[in-house]
């Protein structure tokens, strides 16, 4: 029988040494599953910790837009912040920018994955704290969250 795909892929590549041992049937018990290594559901490791997505979409004039809020700025700052921190780069914190996200009115908007937490912000005081919170300590900013 084929096993039932989860929301998270496996990447076996570094484990597939680990076979069917202890540590793997021992992982599949934590998942809720009693399953050998070759049966087991996916598991996805992200490429990133975490996946930043500014949108800097600019829409004609009078139009709800994240960019009439200085979205391309802020996404400048932010990702210059996150490079000057050294929390850039694989295994870490990717910045980008993104199109319409189809959350004009609330704008401007990001949002943070994997948790997929979005954000409105105002200012580059925003944006550090959404860096020293979220993005360096895992805690939600709850009063930006949209
Ligand atoms: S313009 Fe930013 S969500 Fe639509």
């Amino acid at each position: 029988m084929r096993p039932r795909r989860s929301i998270l892929t496996y990447r076996a590549r570094s484990w597939t040494n680990i076979g069917e041992s202890t540590a793997a049937r021992g992982l599949g018990r934590g998942l809720g599953y009693n399953f050998q290594l070759s049966q087991a559901p996916s598991i996805v490791m992200s490429y990133y910790r975490y996946h930043v997505f500014f949108c800097v979409n600019q829409r004609e004039p009078g139009a709800a837009c994240c960019n009439s809020h200085r979205a391309q700025d802020m996404r400048d700052y932010c990702k210059g912040r996150i490079k000057a921190l050294k929390l850039d780069g694989k295994g870490n914190i990717r910045v980008n920018s993104a199109g319409c996200l189809d959350r004009c009115d609330e704008g401007p908007v990001l949002v943070v994955y994997p948790e997929a937490v979005w954000y409105t912000y105002v200012d580059k005081e925003d944006i550090d704290e959404i860096i020293e919170e979220h993005l360096k300590h895992g805690r939600i900013v709850e009063r930006l969250k949209i």
